[in-house]
């Protein structure tokens, strides 16, 4: 599984955190962010119309990686590998979830925000994780520190990244890719104004120089 996450992973360094009021944005929305060069499409859980915009997306944007945010529970992890979706995040470790990634055709991308829950899924064989909240859960620094016991671990962190701060994330040597619903203004979407998520992704692609 390690390949495939970390090939998802660097195929774009900025992952957008997707949450889908309206199925009827789905669509036009990731078109335009992949018109702005984003490879890879978290879709979360958090709304009802996760799951269908996934199995949409799959089938609609068969050129970028389209994956599930928010699971939770190995209920959810089911029905979005049912849906098509590529990889799987979590905001959290449990057990059972852990166990279920290790069995899956689609790869897990656990979430931790501390040394004991990295040492979990590390037991098991993870690698690769979802640093989240990344802000709150002491950003830069604590990503630093992880380096330290853990040099073979790698991260992607999310929860409070910001355009202007993804660039000093991205810098770190244990971090392979950065989260955000920065690239999917609410406004923006509200509006329908996708030339416009385009640009944003476009710059901030641009200013990491990618
Ligand atoms: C996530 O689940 O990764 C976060 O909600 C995204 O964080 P942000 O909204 O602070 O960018």
């Amino acid at each position: 599984y390690r390949s495939r996450i970390h090939d998802l992973m660097s195929a774009s360094p900025l992952i957008p955190v997707i949450t889908i009021e309206n199925p009827d944005d789905a669509f036009p929305l990731c078109k335009a962010l992949v018109a702005g060069g984003i490879r890879i499409l978290e879709i979360t859980l958090r709304t009802e119309h996760g799951l269908g915009a996934i199995a949409q997306l799959r089938e609609t944007l068969p050129e970028v990686w389209v994956g599930a945010g928010t699971v939770t529970n190995v209920q959810q992890y089911r029905a979005v590998e049912q849906a098509g979706a590529q990889f799987v995040v979590t905001p959290g470790v449990t057990e059972a979830i852990l166990q279920h990634g290790l069995g899956s055709d689609v790869p897990l991308v656990p979430g931790i925000a501390t040394a004991s829950e990295l040492m979990l899924g590390y037991a098991m064989g993870y690698r690769d994780f979802k640093f989240f909240p990344a802000e709150v859960a002491g950003g830069i620094p604590a990503l630093k520190a992880l380096a330290g016991p853990f040099p073979d671990v790698q991260f992607c962190p999310t929860g409070g990244i910001r355009r202007e701060t993804a660039r000093q994330y991205l810098d770190l040597d244990n971090v392979l890719a950065v989260g955000g619903s920065w690239l999917t203004p609410r406004e923006a979407v509200r509006q329908r104004d996708w030339p416009l998520i385009s640009g944003v992704a476009r710059d901030s692609l641009a200013e990491l120089g990618r």
